[in-house]
């Protein structure tokens, strides 16, 4: 059944189409698309008849023929191949990606699904080890990379900090790099300097991750958020194509908003409202790319303002480890993204989002507590999102991808229907 969901899904994505569109290019009732896209364990979802699965099977080859024929010739290159850093399988910019590749993924991380949740395993990648080499803090990049490795049968080394590491012996990028190489199948890494992990990466040839170079980019988040909003989206059926984002926060040091706009700029449409105190605005290159595919772009220091009637709210942290003695002027608590303010200018289906750790010391002025019984905050699907969208990268990057679905055996434990005590408050939204 979830297969139907995925199917479906991926259909109304490709096709770019709401579930009210979807639902009358298929000649059936909106209610009953909604009920084959609920998932299993929901008593109302139902089994989409086999005719109407042929049929969505059929109106996707047509158009990936005129898609064809208006491109030139098919691209059957593999994922991993299409989204290739100088030839070789590493992510370590969002730049590699184009909107094709991108939702191909995004299908990948459909068929993870039921592994991330618990309800299969696999052992496709038995055998193969992955060096997770963190030289920033991380509590979710780090296990969630881990986790998918092994959810995908593989399993983790790893290192901490520059302390236990040879780099604190001065070691250099490259030997470290090309030492890890002959020990593991592939690297992640995490590195205060930007550009440092294309450093790594020209050191090797076995697929190599970047999990946050300094200020500069953060691809597997801002792949993760986009997934995200895609999925809330499908739900509520809205299209990416559009929107309204408003990011606040840190956007001159924020690495996953960096990675993020630049995704989202693949879409068509949009428009963003840019909310920073006045030290800490987005950079100037970002502006202008985004700019140049004709996306509208409002900065303002008003939250109040930035946040009215968007569709989603992207609040980020301030990144002080990264000032470099400067002092931030105008971070005050007007910068805080409360109940009060989102229930004032905020749409009922506007969806809140944070790449996590949220800065809960007084004074931090980040995403307020007070929302977290609001269904509206999708924080912790985002998270949740990580290992699907994790195990999908690994996948595409080590050329497995296919071979997934087939691999699949039901799982031997139990585990909880809802993983967090709170989850079934958004129950509502599913
Ligand atoms: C972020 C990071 O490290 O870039 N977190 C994350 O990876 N989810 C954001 C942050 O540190 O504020």
């Amino acid at each position: 059944m979830s297969q139907q969901q995925d199917l479906l899904r991926d259909a109304m994505r490709r096709l770019n189409l709401t579930r009210d569109a979807f639902s009358e290019r298929l000649g059936v009732r909106r209610r009953a698309l909604d009920t084959w896209l609920l998932p299993d364990d929901s008593g109302e979802s139902r089994a989409m008849p086999e005719m109407v699965g042929k049929f969505v099977a059929e109106i996707l080859q047509r158009e990936a023929l005129g898609a064809a024929v208006a491109g030139g010739a098919a691209d059957d290159r593999t994922i991993g191949q299409r989204i290739a850093a100088e030839g070789k399988p590493h992510l370590l910019s969002v730049a590699q990606f184009d909107r094709g590749s991108l939702e191909d993924l995004f299908q990948v991380a459909d068929i993870m699904q039921p592994i991330a949740r618990r309800q299969k395993v696999t052992r496709i990648l038995e055998g193969a080890v992955l060096g997770s080499l963190f030289f920033e803090a991380s509590t979710r990049t780090r296990v969630s990379f881990g986790a998918a490795f092994c959810r995908l049968g593989g399993t983790v080394c790893d290192t901490t900090g520059f302390t236990f590491s040879s780099m604190a012996k001065g070691e250099s990028i490259y030997d470290t790099s090309r030492v890890m190489s002959g020990y593991v199948d592939a690297l992640v890494v995490r590195h205060p300097d930007q550009g440092s992990v294309a450093e790594f990466a020209r050191a090797t040839n076995i697929p190599v991750i970047n999990a946050g170079d300094g200020p500069g980019e953060h691809p597997s988040q801002a792949i993760l958020d986009l997934y995200t909003i895609q999925r809330e989206f499908s739900r509520m059926g809205k299209l990416v194509d559009g929107t309204h984002v408003a990011i606040v926060g840190d956007l001159k040091y924020g690495r996953t908003v960096h990675s993020l706009i630049r995704l989202l700029a693949l879409y068509r449409n949009l428009k963003f409202t840019l909310i920073a105190p006045p030290s800490l605005e987005m950079p100037a290159y970002l502006l202008e790319l985004v700019a140049r595919h004709g996306h509208v772009i409002e900065q303002t220091q008003s939250l109040q303002e930035g946040l009215r009637g968007a569709d989603v709210v992207y609040a980020t942290r301030i990144q002080k480890e990264r000032f470099a003695g400067e002092e931030i002027e105008g971070y005050t608590p007007e910068f805080q993204v409360r109940k009060a303010l989102v229930d004032a200018v905020c749409k009922p289906d506007t969806i809140l989002m944070h790449p996590l750790p949220r800065d809960g010391r007084p004074g931090a002025n980040d995403l307020s507590v007070d929302l977290n019984h609001d269904p509206r905050l999708a924080i912790f699907r985002q998270t949740d999102n990580g290992i699907p969208v994790r195990m999908a990268l690994f996948a595409v990057l080590m050329g497995v991808e296919k071979q997934v679905a087939r691999s699949m055996r039901d799982a031997g434990w139990r585990s909880p229907a809802h993983i967090g005590p709170d989850d079934a408050d958004f129950d509502g939204l599913d």
